[in-house]
């Protein structure tokens, strides 16, 4: 399991306890998060499941795909990653903010 504290886009905090056989966003959607809404089902075409993740360490490279579409978008910042596209096999704890909606 890794532990993923949440800030909402109303600015409380969540922590949920995760499966690591899944991606973050289906992690976030069954532990109730609806901020995330996920409308293309992590087919990385929607990026309505865009979170901002300060430490990516274990998280593996982001890919070219993730990259374009995120590049798309008008709150995209360093930390932007598309939570559809993030596994979480090799990480313990993530700190994981919901980015504004577009
Ligand atoms: S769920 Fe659509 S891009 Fe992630």
């Amino acid at each position: 399991m890794t532990t993923i504290q949440v800030i909402r886009r109303n600015g409380s905090l969540a922590q949920i306890e995760a499966a690591q056989a899944l991606s973050l966003m289906e992690n976030l959607r069954r532990s109730g998060i609806d901020d995330i809404i996920a409308l293309c089902g992590g087919n990385r075409s929607c990026a309505t499941c865009h979170v901002y993740i300060d430490d990516q360490s274990g998280l593996g490279e982001m890919t070219k795909d993730e990259a374009d579409m995120l590049s798309c978008l008008i709150h995209q910042r360093d930390q932007s990653r598309l939570s559809c596209q993030v596994l979480i096999h090799a990480v313990d704890y993530l700190r994981v903010e919901i980015a504004p909606e577009e």
